[in-house]
């Protein structure tokens, strides 16, 4: 596939956890080579859409197809085959297994390509000697970048990031965004959620904020005014907000 042609589209997303309807006929097309960020506030559907994305979550309606293949009914681990890898909200890595083994965990059912256990000792230098210690008595930062190399040893061709920075210090957040440009260099494209805008803006090519499910602004970060993203953000513009 060459640069520029759409690798993962969503179309017309809507999921529910129960009752509750967490993400409303979402739309999305990522290109090959972008790093395309979701943003929205605590509660917006961020996650539920990755994880829908992923196959966690079954959708209500709409269709979630990678390389003109509909993917919408595929259980996880064959959209994993496919291309698709979830970094999730909160690293999830096997606490009791060692560093190396989490790594050789998303080698299950991995695709050829670039990436295996080595090229990620090469990418995180510091992982080599930390190896055989086991997961839990790695740093928050550390844990992120095993669960970014558990990710990546599946050779994806989408990889999805959720909230890379979550109760991370902004030192070590910006360590691990560094790493991006790295990564789709190597052919892999991004959709990232992030609550922390200035950092979903200044890595995206693309933003798309979604507020109670629903998107309400997507477009190329240098096109889109602060006002605007913040009444996205918020679901109030800044001049309701003073008539208050
Ligand atoms: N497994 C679940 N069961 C029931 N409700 C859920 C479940 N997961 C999420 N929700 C609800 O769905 C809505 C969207 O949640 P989601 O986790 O997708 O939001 P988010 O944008 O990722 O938020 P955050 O920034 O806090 O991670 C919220 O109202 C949440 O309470
Ligand atoms: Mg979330």
């Amino acid at each position: 596939m060459s640069a520029g042609s759409v690798l993962l589209e969503v179309d017309g997303l809507t999921v529910h956890h129960g009752q509750l309807c967490a993400v409303r006929e979402v739309s999305l097309s990522v290109r090959v080579g972008e790093t395309y960020a979701i943003i929205g506030a605590n509660g917006a559907g961020k996650s539920t859409l990755l994880r829908t994305i992923a196959g966690l979550h079954r959708a209500t309606s709409g269709r979630v197809v990678l390389d003109g293949a509909d993917l919408t009914h595929a259980r996880p681990d064959a959209r994993l085959a496919a291309g698709i890898a979830l970094v999730p909200e909160g690293r999830r890595l096997f606490p009791s297994l060692t560093v190396e083994e989490n790594l050789q965990v998303g080698a299950y059912r991995a695709r050829k390509g670039p990436f295996d256990v080595a090229r990620v000792y090469e990418l995180f230098d510091w992982m080599v000697s930390r190896r055989r210690q086991r997961a839990s008595q790695l740093s928050g930062g550390e844990q992120q970048a095993v669960a970014i190399g558990r990710a990546l040893v599946a050779n994806p061709r989408v990889l999805l990031l959720d909230e890379l920075s979550l109760g991370l210090a902004p030192v070590v957040v910006q360590r691990i965004y560094a790493l991006l440009p790295e990564l789709t260099a190597s052919g892999v494209t991004v959709l990232l959620v992030e609550q922390d805008v200035g950092q979903a803006t200044r890595v995206a090519t693309h933003v798309q904020c979604l507020l109670e499910g629903s998107t309400t602004l997507m477009g190329v970060p240098g096109d889109l005014t602060r006002t605007q993203i913040e009444a996205a953000y918020f679901g109030v513009s800044h001049d309701e907000g003073a008539e208050r």
